[in-house]
């Protein structure tokens, strides 16, 4: 099932979210199959749960847009364990549709976290694949990518989002 998206003002977002503590059950692999779906749905590459609304550190990554299978990627109670180097590019999140900015992240980064079996893995990423990895953990702890830009541009984008909001053009 394709989940709505959350947008950024709903405080889910802002929160950390709960450890996962139960694997392998049916409701887990269920709720994942809907998380690809969901991220699919919405033309995402990566897509965090409180992103539909479930506040559990489960995020889901493919960075070839379902294009190919190998790309799929479950991060279960992820945590960042390594980076290195930078790189900078554009960065959008589906919580906060229309914007766009550029954010200054590490070029390769490493993540440490379980599978849906709960087995713990390691596994590094490099560009696109490291900025979902730091996108979406971040996500899990209550952080968004705006974060990491000016405080200025952080304003000025707040201010747009109220006046959508206002407007009802906002969710
Ligand atoms: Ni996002």
């Amino acid at each position: 099932m394709v989940y709505p998206i959350v947008k950024f003002g709903d405080p889910v977002l802002e929160h950390e979210a709960a450890d996962v503590t139960e694997f392998d059950t049916p409701e887990l692999h269920k709720f994942l199959d809907d998380m690809f779906e969901s991220m699919y749905a919405a033309k995402g590459v990566g897509l965090a749960a409180p992103q539909i609304g479930f506040g559990r550190k489960i995020a889901v990554i493919d960075c070839s847009n379902g294009e190919d299978p190998a790309q799929k990627i479950v991060l279960i109670n992820p945590r960042i364990v390594h980076i290195e180097g930078r790189q900078e590019g554009e960065e959008g999140c589906l919580s906060i549709p229309g914007f766009r900015e550029q954010v200054r992240r590490a070029k390769r980064v490493t993540v440490r976290a379980q599978n849906a079996k709960g087995e713990e893995f390691e596994q590094t990423g490099e560009d696109l694949l490291a900025r979902a990895f730091l996108h979406e953990t971040d996500h899990l702890y209550g952080r968004l990518y705006i974060t990491h830009i000016s405080t200025l541009k952080r304003d000025l984008m707040k201010r747009k989002i109220k006046k959508l909001q206002r407007a009802g053009d906002w969710g």
